[in-house]
């Protein structure tokens, strides 16, 4: 099969401006907080290593460099037991230094907090999938909503290789492993668990949360960099209402979008809407669920903006935005790809 033509704009990084690049400095939880706690650690004692080899070094270098009269060669002698257990003792002391504060945090948030929040995090090449067990069975992508200061337990697996789910601002970063599946298909035998408390939303009034951008973290095939999701961190009410709106059917008004939602049986193998004939199909899907497309900020997992025109570049040919996508070019015609923008864009966006 001959691959199409990569546009390689998809690879500049969009619209961070609501996050400063994937920072981890400033970090937003306790999680991260206590990462950089132990980095700190680190860094006082490689400086302190750093002056520690280069000043004797230097001295040595200088103090016994050849004057190039020397008669003899200098006096040799090998095996010093002092020096030894010196070099020996005073590693494992600073390596004590950096484990037992490393192991005090890995411990402290391995454990789950009673009442925390589950969300269920799937990785998929090349998206996410996030489900909400506990709030209706919500089920979305590459888009992960939250409540404000709320520990959160994160359930970790994936559908076909190894990914990594990681949040820079959230610090705490868990790898998605394969497993297998119970009977029913979606299920996991195996998970990995991650424990986060949300940070505040800074202003309370804001509507739409604060955002954050998301990455996957192991390299996972040819749209790996190309594996983002966004965060966004809402206050409880409007957390509460974006979770009564999500798993609404979508509100099909128009000609356009009922022509659209004819179309939409092409893709209902792969995708799923809530409250459409789409559910009905069984298995697991391998699309991601688009019963609140429109109100995402991108498509692609990140790639861009989510515009009619972007979907509509998007539908023409997914592999030109993201390559190796496992959606194929369905073949649509310039109105079908209206039609269908339509009714999954226009007919999924809802007012929280
Ligand atoms: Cu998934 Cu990299």
């Amino acid at each position: 099969m001959q691959q199409p033509a990569f546009d390689e704009s998809s690879y500049k990084l969009f619209d961070v401006s609501w996050d400063a690049p994937m920072d981890t400095i400033s970090g937003l939880t306790e999680w991260s907080r206590d990462i950089n706690s132990v980095y700190a650690i680190t860094t006082v004692i490689t400086i302190f290593v750093f002056f520690a080899v280069a000043i004797p070094l230097i001295w040595t270098l200088v103090k016994f460099k050849s004057k190039g009269d020397e008669q003899t060669p200098p006096k040799q002698f090998h095996g010093n037991t002092t020096l030894e257990i010196l070099w020996t003792v005073i590693p494992v002391v600073l390596l004590l230094f950096i484990a037992v504060p490393t192991w005090r945090i890995l411990f402290k948030h391995a454990h789950t907090p009673e009442g925390a929040m589950q969300v269920d995090v799937i990785g998929h090449q090349w998206w996410w999938e996030f489900r909400y067990p506990q709030n209706g069975n919500i089920i979305t992508a590459n888009e992960l909503h939250l409540p404000e200061n709320t520990p959160v337990v994160f359930r970790v697996w994936s559908a076909d290789v190894i990914h990594g789910f990681w949040v820079p601002k959230f610090g705490g970063k868990m790898d998605a492993n394969p497993t297998a599946m119970e009977e029913d298909g979606i299920t996991p035998k195996r998970w990995s668990v991650l424990n986060i408390v949300t940070p505040s939303v800074a202003d309370a009034n804001k509507k739409g949360g604060e955002m954050y951008q998301g990455q996957c973290t192991q390299l996972c095939g040819p749209s790996h960099a190309l594996m983002r999701f966004n965060t966004v961190v809402h206050s409880k009410d409007e957390f509460e209402s974006w979770a009564k709106t999500a798993n609404t059917p979508p509100a099909v008004e128009t000609t356009l979008a009922k022509a659209g939602e004819q179309v939409f049986a092409r893709c209902q193998a792969c995708h799923a809407i809530t409250g459409t004939p789409s559910e009905q199909i069984p298995g697991p899907k391998i699309g991601p669920n688009l019963t609140n497309f429109g109100n995402r900020k991108y498509l692609g997992a990140g790639t861009r903006l989510n515009t009619m025109e972007n979907l509509a570049a998007w539908l023409r040919d997914p592999a030109s935005i993201k390559q190796g996508s496992l959606m194929p070019n369905l073949g649509l015609t310039e109105e079908e790809i209206q039609q269908v923008s339509s009714y999954v864009r226009l007919s999924t966006t809802k007012t929280y």
